[in-house]
């Protein structure tokens, strides 16, 4: 049997205290009492809502091996006599298993953080690293104070390749996260307005971003978008801190993994990347432009961690767009069809441009029109009216001329569109989906997109249930 950790060095790790009669090793680790596999030990962390140490006895009626709770808490959960690592505070626990990790590993680790494209290109880096060797990432966007603990002190012993998405929406942040991981390379995606209420400035938010330099190992890479604003900031910042492997992706001339060209279809993609002297076709199974650019920054990764880069590039090809991330689906409707784009996951003035680009390279067919349904950007502060009104922008320019919203904040769109836009506004998600679903027309291309809180995700899934999908067999007429 591999245990990703045995018991005795778990314990020794987190300083915890046995109790009732231990196994010898755990399989895996999960903070969740539903979702937990038989032979993990369950940690009862205190999450965004809910106090692991109230489920338990469901860890446990779930098969976990062993759970890893707070002294403090102990009488409280009443005669459990169940295997049990006592500890006096157990995300600090997790957080020292974490760094046991890290001690332990030989594996090259890559941390990424940016405003937008974080998973997007921590998933890329799974996909293109997996060819060369076994490859550990973080699960979903867990980029957080819990996220990043967990995720290292998930990191089976034998790694060869281990991925970090960081976030932060606050400064400072970000240090003591990257802190733990201890990256070999650090990749900064992009800096745009995300959170922009909790910071001053653009400038700002790259500040707390740089941050992730701080804990490169001796002898790191940074990977930073030269096609970006604050690139010379977080250059200057880099080398400040006396970082000597500086690198840069983009369009620019003198990025090192440069866009040559780009050609993009409204379901895939070709670029062509220059990479010392040479120029290399890469095929991407995802449209967009900023998923080509994901797409640099991780086949920059490749090269410096000295992975196979024509292995990487054949995995590419393969590369889906993911749920809520610009997943297509072709719906039926009649003797028809009509396209969804599901961009529910979330939402900022970057990924909205870079949305409204995926919207206008798709064609609509027959009576069909371009539509963007969209809803509320959230934590844009003071910000806020500004970057919903300047959509107009991006929409105006693509030449979207139908554009369905709700929200408090698009509001400020409406008003900054023209009159050459049919605009329907509707109060709220339920009354606007009603009409999305009422209002579909064979032929249409939607573009579904709000931030996370706003639930655009219930547009989706009702178009979702309600229209089948369509199969290439069926017949258009
Ligand atoms: N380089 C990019 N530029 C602009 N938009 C992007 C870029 N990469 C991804 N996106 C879009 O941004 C949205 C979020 O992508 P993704 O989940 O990869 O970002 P994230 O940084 O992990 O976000 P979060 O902070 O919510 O975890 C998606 O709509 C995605 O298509
Ligand atoms: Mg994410």
């Amino acid at each position: 049997m591999s245990w990703l950790w045995t018991t005795e060095d778990m314990i020794a790790a987190m300083a915890g205290r046995p109790f009732g009669t231990l196994p010898e090793g755990i399989t895996g680790i999960s903070i969740d009492s539903r979702s937990i596999a038989p032979g993990e030990a369950f940690f009862a962390i205190k999450g965004d809502r809910v106090d692991g140490h109230d489920y338990a006895s469901m860890a446990m009626a779930n098969g976990a091996a062993l759970l890893v709770v707070s002294e403090a808490r102990l009488p409280a959960m009443g005669r459990l006599t169940v295997p049990m690592i006592v500890v006096e505070d157990v995300l600090a626990a997790l957080g020292r298993l974490g760094l046991a990790s890290r001690e332990r590993s030989q594996a090259r680790i890559i941390a990424v953080t940016g405003s937008v494209g974080k998973t997007t290109t921590k998933e890329m880096l799974r996909h293109v690293l997996s060819p060369s060797g076994k490859v550990h990432a973080s699960v979903a966007s867990f980029n957080n104070h819990w996220g990043v603990p967990l995720t290292l002190a998930r990191m089976p012993g034998d790694t060869d390749y281990g991925v970090f998405e960081v976030g932060m929406n606050h400064p400072g942040e970000i240090r003591p996260l990257v802190a733990m991981i201890r990256p070999d390379v650090a990749v900064i995606t992009t800096i745009a307005p995300a959170h922009l209420g909790n910071f001053k400035s653009i400038k700002e938010i790259a500040a707390a971003k740089a941050e992730i330099f701080e804990g490169l190992e001796p002898g790191g890479h940074v990977v930073l978008n030269r096609d970006n604003d604050q690139f010379n900031f977080l250059d200057r910042t880099a080398q400040s801190l006396g970082i000597q492997h500086i690198h840069s992706f983009g369009q620019h001339a003198k990025a090192e993994f440069r866009l040559a060209e780009f050609n993009g279809s409204d379901e895939n993609s070709t670029l062509w990347l220059t990479i010392g002297g040479e120029t290399l076709e890469v095929a991407i199974g995802a449209p967009g432009r900023h998923i080509a650019e994901n797409a640099l920054a991780a086949l920059g990764v490749v090269r410096i961690v000295g992975a196979d880069m024509e292995k990487a590039i054949e995995a590419l090809a393969t590369l889906k767009p993911e749920k809520g991330r610009g997943k297509r689906h072709r719906l039926s409707i009649g003797n028809g069809s009509f396209t969804l784009i599901d961009e529910s996951y979330n939402a900022n003035p970057a990924s909205m441009r870079a949305a409204i680009a995926l919207l206008a390279a798709s064609e609509p067919t027959g009576r069909g029109r371009r539509i963007a349904v969209l809803g509320d950007m959230l934590e844009m502060g003071e910000y806020a009216q500004k970057v919903h009104s300047d959509l107009a922008v991006p929409l105006l320019a693509a030449g979207i001329e139908h554009v369905w919203l709700t929200g408090a904040e698009m509001a400020a769109l409406k008003e900054s569109l023209p009159e050459s836009v049919h605009v329907e506004y509707r109060e709220n998600t339920r009354e606007l989906t009603d009409y999305v679903l009422d209002s579909v027309v064979p032929g249409d291309v939607f573009m579904v997109k709000s931030s996370l809180g706003i639930g655009f995700g219930k547009i989706v899934a009702a178009l979702l249930d309600k229209f089948p999908p369509f199969s290439d067999t069926q017949r258009e007429l």
